[in-house]
């Protein structure tokens, strides 16, 4: 399986996913500010990878921290967690990690600087561990979900380049494709910035899964054909009352398959799920460079000065979603208990 991301002694390593498919190259970032640079320049992306990203840049920097004083390293942890929040707006992950990391230097605040460091070390090494776990979890939990055989849409990078390894929407996927079941993955390309076309079809190519990719305008089609029996999907934040704001274009897709009869899963660690925001009226949308829009790489594809938008997430209202695999279990609609009740399980645990 792929290293999407990993802690070393010199820093940050990533697999670099803005050169896929056609390179695989990997560069370390050796301070906090190299790890906020490599969140916001999409070096590393995916909503459950860069909650632990961020973890793994606070860490570094609290390590590298010259404080002598708990005062003066509580200074320094707090602009690096101000640093890492202000890279990426939509995905809760990064600042699920970021309050992870503050509740963790809290408890560890009364130990000598050295032990405090290495705790959020561990706690930043514990989340990485604690992702693959929740997404194999997952896996369990939806494989049952998928068709027998047939086509499965999904729609830009939710597999192990968007986490710590295995994924969330392709983990399920994976899940299903080990216990036998015959499926065919249809990667939607997910203009503008290709997360389907260069890394979805990488990682399943890379694991013999069957896979064709189809330009986002290509799925209705698709659907009329009979060619897709179930759409997957992963999430950036999920609301209290089961909103998901996901990739743009997502939504499109949940109301072409509401149309054509066709289950609509989402895919996500409760790390996404957000209980503090009560609809997807209230998430935060990135809006990123136009210049995603109007290049290709390098290559100009619409007139010099054209207006341009180009929000990097869309809200799915619940009423599309069929159901929300977690690793603690399916909800189903109405999400508002459905979630709240698996929200309750951890607490309790
Ligand atoms: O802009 P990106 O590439 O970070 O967006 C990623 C997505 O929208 C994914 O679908 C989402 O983060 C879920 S990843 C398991």
């Amino acid at each position: 399986m792929v290293k999407t991301l990993e802690w070393t002694e010199e820093g940050v390593r990533f697999i670099d996913q803005r050169k896929l498919p056609t390179e695989e190259t990997y560069v370390t970032a050796r301070t906090y500010e190299e790890v906020a640079e490599a969140i916001r320049n999409m070096t590393v992306r995916g909503a459950p990878a860069i909650g632990v990203a961020a973890a793994m840049g606070i860490a570094l920097g609290v390590r590298d921290s010259d404080a002598d004083h708990l005062s003066e390293l509580r200074r320094d942890f707090e602009q690096i967690c101000e640093a890492m929040g202000e890279t990426r707006p939509t995905a809760v992950n990064l600042f699920w990690a970021i309050r992870r990391m503050e509740r963790k230097f809290e408890e560890a605040g009364e130990l000598p600087l050295p032990q405090l460091k290495q705790a959020l070390i561990t706690e930043a090494r514990q989340m990485y561990l604690e992702d693959i776990a929740a997404n194999e979890a997952m896996g369990r939990h939806g494989a049952v979900l998928l068709p027998a055989s047939g086509g499965v849409l999904t729609h830009c990078n939710a597999g192990a380049l968007a986490t710590c390894g295995y994924g969330t929407a392709l983990g399920v996927i994976r899940a299903a494709v080990e216990q036998g079941k015959k499926l065919h993955v249809f990667a939607d390309e997910t203009r503008p910035f290709l997360q389907g076309s260069r890394l979805t079809a990488w990682e399943l190519m890379q694991d013999g899964i069957p896979t064709t990719v189809i330009s986002d305008n290509m799925s209705g089609a698709m659907m009329k054909q009979g060619k897709i029996g179930a759409v997957i999907v992963g999430a950036d934040r999920i609301a209290a009352n089961g909103d998901v704001a996901n990739k743009i274009g997502t939504y499109t897709v949940a109301v072409l398959a509401k149309e054509h009869g066709i289950p609509f899963y989402v895919a996500a660690p409760f790390s996404t799920i957000d209980m503090d925001t009560p609809d997807g009226s209230r998430i935060p949308i990135e809006q990123r460079s136009t210049r995603e829009v109007t290049h290709i790489g390098d290559r100009q594809i619409a007139p010099t000065g054209v207006r341009v938008e180009n929000p990097a997430f869309d809200v799915t209202p619940h009423q599309y979603v069929t159901a929300i695999i977690t690793e603690r279990g399916v909800a189903r609609a109405p999400y508002a208990e459905s979630l709240a009740e698996l929200a309750g399980m951890a607490a309790k645990s």
